[in-house]
């Protein structure tokens, strides 16, 4: 795929698919993440004599026009990001676009109201070509989905990736493309059935995989372990004994909790010990990986070079459950600040995993991705990626 640098921009519109779907509360952007991320793709092509015309979905309105989902409220957010004013453009593009100029930055109504977008309709994303010269995609975030904005109009102009998109795909590649090994993979949250493409794909490129949350008790149970109320997915057990002996065969080291930390309820300051992780009393649940295990992964990931994480260990968001995760963040944090290790996290709940530990600021990449960065993981190709490189 081209980049920015590969493309004449000069008083060319230029289309920017971005992912500015960040999470709102009455009416206002409460993290602006997603939104400082496109900055110097924006910029760049500011400065290139570009006119950016930003392309974007917000929530899920399917088709229908949802005034609580108007990309007008993300505007006065991403203004104060770019330190510019931006030219909201709704209801029929066309005219408003004809009258930008060069140093007008403009964002276009929440694509997402027509039908033609999710359907990666033809004749939409050829209305959405009309309107510029060159196409850039920055939305590694939205990579997943065969979108309009996100497929089809990529092959009708000339196509690059953003800055984001670049680095994103730079940084995924160092973790899982081409390594340097030994690469550990640490795989948490609540179930089995949705993380199994990711968990399958992994045991074949890893050398060590680290189970943890809700998930590792479905591992457990397989293993014919008693895990007592715990959450666990007693109909996959089968298919986690069948990921294990894959792991066997491909020479990934499987690490499970060994210890685990266990309660009766599932709140704040609850009452908990720590119990090996074949003694889970009937009565009790499974909520964190214990010190033991903890202590293990700290020492497996000394040896490692890679780090890819998706997911939290434990019931992360609520104390005391939330040791292990923190303790293995802070553990992967300090070995990439002394240079020893690629870290790289990604994923819905993880990332706030890692601020709340206070470990995300010192790994090595962060993605911005939730779903594309666990279809990625899986080994899926991306669709926006795709063409881009097509
Ligand atoms: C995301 O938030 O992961 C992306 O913006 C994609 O959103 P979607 O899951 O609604 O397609």
């Amino acid at each position: 795929w081209k980049t920015l640098d590969d493309m004449d921009l000069d008083g060319k519109r230029v289309l920017v698919r971005v992912d500015i779907n960040v999470p709102v509360e009455d009416g206002r952007v409460t993290d602006t993440t997603r939104i400082d991320r496109i900055v110097p793709t924006v910029n760049d092509i500011v400065n290139a004599g570009g006119i950016p015309i930003l392309l974007a979905h917000f929530d899920r309105p399917k088709g229908k026009v949802v005034p609580e989902m108007s990309l007008n409220q993300v505007v006065p957010a991403l203004q104060e990001a770019l330190g510019r004013d931006v030219t909201f453009i709704d209801g029929d593009y066309g005219d408003r676009v004809g009258q930008l100029g060069q140093g007008d930055v403009a964002l276009l109504e929440n694509l997402r109201f027509n039908p033609g977008e999710e359907k990666n309709d033809d004749a939409f994303a050829g209305r959405l070509a009309s309107l510029g010269d060159v196409y850039v995609n920055d939305a590694f975030s939205a990579a997943h989905r065969a979108h309009a904005s996100t497929e089809a109009l990529a092959r009708k102009l000339p196509a690059c990736a953003g800055r984001l998109m670049a680095e994103e795909l730079g940084a995924l590649e160092k973790a899982l493309g081409d390594p340097e090994r030994p690469l550990m993979a640490v795989v948490g949250g609540a179930k089995v059935s949705t993380k199994l493409d990711l968990l399958g794909n992994l045991v074949r490129k890893v050398n060590h995989l680290v189970i943890g949350g809700g998930m590792a008790n479905t591992f457990l149970a397989a293993q014919g372990i008693d895990v007592g109320k715990s959450l666990a997915e007693h109909d996959m057990t089968g298919t986690a004994r069948d990921i294990l002996d894959r792991a066997d065969e491909a020479g990934c080291e499987i690490i499970l909790p060994q210890d685990v930390v266990v309660a009766r309820e599932f709140k704040a300051g609850a009452d908990s010990e720590v119990v090996p992780a074949d003694k889970c009393p009937a009565d009790a649940m499974i909520l964190d990986t214990g010190p033991d295990s903890v202590e293990r992964i700290g020492k497996a990931m000394a040896n490692c070079r890679t780090l890819i994480w998706n997911g939290p260990l434990g019931a992360f968001e609520i104390a005391p459950f939330d040791v292990a995760t923190n303790q293995a963040a802070r553990m992967a944090a300090d070995q990439t600040k002394a240079g020893n290790l690629v870290s790289v996290a990604g994923g819905g709940d993880t990332v706030a995993a890692l601020n709340k530990a206070g470990a995300a600021g010192d790994f090595t990449y962060i993605s911005s991705a939730g779903g594309a960065f666990l279809e990625w993981m899986e080994g899926k190709a991306l669709p926006g990626v795709a063409a881009l490189e097509d």
